[in-house]
């Protein structure tokens, strides 16, 4: 007999039939005589019930038959006489495939902290939370190449290792055959790059911008769509050394076009996870409900569900960050001194400040353009005021900063001079240069953090809740 999966009998299973199913045991209970076994398989939130007569079955077989435990159960289709689900599975074969000692196991059918599931994120994947985090998660980058094939975009792959450092931040992890405790060493004292696997210092990438534009000059219209890297010490909700970055680059795309782009793309996938996970969007939802009980009625966050239907239907606002500035000052929690940041031209947003926008002025998706030129890497198109540049970032509800991106300078001398004023060597970025040398066009581009999207999508808390196995400093288990 063929195995079907779970989702495919709860959803098509015919009373009467013949069926085999195999899983993971989520619970067992019953009574002397009966045993109900909730199976789950992966493939939907929903557990199929088996229902075992216990004279049917070995004794020490159902004793076995903990939660953990993998089964193959044949048995017959039957309607439900339980309320949740239409089909139960009678049982007329079940071969025991995997045990699971219940004293050890654990992962039991009760409520486990987010913490303690961090710490068991080899067996969290069989809990309904991170099954339905996982299967958002893969469905959302499903969407994300499916929309960038309908629209015409190639999926560049960009590469991992890099010798620069494309945000000028600094935060790269080096990447050496060199041995650690006696490098080789130059005659200033130094390790000796020119011995090391590369020849040179590389690092894990930051982005995959700067071989992205390449590649946009050329092929018209790209997309990366992989791991990137920082090491940068922050513990925060948000933060991640190793993270999945979508980046598009466009030719002959000014920053509006950028604009337009981005907002359509988030919209696209926010209906297609709205679309096609239902299920475990619903189950989501009515976790984060659960989880807000106890918090006063006016810092309840809105319902998961009509939150990403709100985002799809608001038009995001668009404003320079000299207004939001403005704005700032103006507001309320600056007057009574309530940020912990500063607020005044020149200096970074904060997650504190972006919020406030965002959930409390505008109480939707904000735009932010134009920044001071000095906080932004420096390929971004300088404006003619001297100041600032054509900067873009998108913020969202109880994320902040989701997208950063900007229109590139085209320019050669004004890139060049940038590159200058800011050490960057501009000897060893001849590659990236060139496209400015010839045939430069103007063009644009963003990156979307994978998992701040996944965040938002799923309404997790933490960043670490929604990838497989989070990287954060002092933090590799797996
Ligand atoms: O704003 P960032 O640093 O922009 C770039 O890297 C550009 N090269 C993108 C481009 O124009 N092609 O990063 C882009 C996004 C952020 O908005 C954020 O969502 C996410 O990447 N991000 C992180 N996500 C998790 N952990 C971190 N440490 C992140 N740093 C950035
Ligand atoms: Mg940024």
């Amino acid at each position: 007999m063929t195995r079907l999966k779970i989702k495919e009998i709860l959803s098509t299973g015919k009373t009467g039939t013949k069926t085999l199913a195999k899983g993971w045991v989520r619970t067992k209970r019953g009574s002397k005589n009966v045993n109900f076994i909730a199976l789950n398989d992966g493939s939907t939130i929903h557990n199929l019930q088996v229902v075992a007569d216990t004279g049917k079955f070995d004794e020490q077989l159902l004793r076995e038959i903990n939660t953990g435990a993998a089964l193959a159960v044949e048995g017959t289709l039957s309607e439900s006489q339980g309320t949740g689900q239409n089909v139960e599975l009678l049982a007329e074969k079940i071969e025991l495939l995997g045990k699971a000692d219940p004293e050890k196991y654990p992962i039991q059918p009760k409520k486990h902290s987010l913490e303690f599931l961090r710490e068991n994120a080899h067996l969290r994947f069989r809990t309904n939370t991170f099954g339905a985090v996982f299967r958002i998660r893969h469905t959302m980058a499903f969407a994300i190449n499916k929309y960038f094939n309908e629209k015409g975009f190639y999926y560049l792959h960009t590469p991992i290792i890099t010798a620069s450092d494309a945000e000028g931040a600094g935060q790269m992890f080096r990447v050496s055959t060199l041995d650690a405790v006696n490098p080789p060493i130059t005659e200033e004292g130094k390790p000796d790059y020119s011995k090391d696997f590369f020849g040179r210092p590389t690092n894990l990438t930051v982005s995959g911008q700067l071989e992205g534009e390449l590649g946009a000059l050329a092929l018209g219209e790209i997309y990366t769509f992989g791991p990137t890297f920082r090491a940068e010490n922050s513990n925060t909700t948000r933060h991640l050394a190793e993270f999945w970055m979508i980046e598009p680059e466009m030719a002959f795309y000014d920053l509006k076009d950028n604009m337009d782009l981005a907002e359509e793309f988030l919209k696209y996938l926010i209906r297609y996870a709205l679309e096609h996970c239902s299920d475990d969007l619903s189950f989501l939802s009515s976790r984060l409900k659960e989880e807000e009980k106890n918090k006063p009625q006016d810092q309840r966050s809105m319902d998961l569900v009509e939150k990403l239907q709100f985002v799809l239907n608001s038009e995001f606002v668009r404003l320079t960050y000299t207004e939001a500035i403005d704005i700032l000052k103006n507001s309320k929690p600056y007057k009574k001194n309530k940020f912990q940041f500063p607020v005044d031209w020149g200096v970074d947003l904060q997650s504190e400040h972006e919020r406030y926008l965002v959930e409390k002025h505008f109480k939707c998706p904000v735009i932010l353009t134009d920044y001071p030129r000095d906080i932004k890497a420096f390929y971004m198109k300088q404006n003619d005021d001297g100041k600032t540049v054509r900067a873009m970032d998108v913020l969202f509800p109880q994320i902040g900063e989701i997208i950063g991106g900007s229109q590139r300078e085209e320019v050669l001398e004004k890139l060049e001079n940038r590159m200058k004023e800011m050490d960057i060597p501009s000897e060893e970025m001849w590659w990236y240069l060139d496209t400015r040398r010839f045939g430069s066009v103007v063009h644009s581009g963003f990156g979307l953090g994978f998992e701040r999207f996944v965040q938002f999508v799923t309404g997790m808390g933490n960043i670490r809740d929604v990838i497989a196995f989070p990287r954060t400093p002092k933090n590799a288990e797996f």
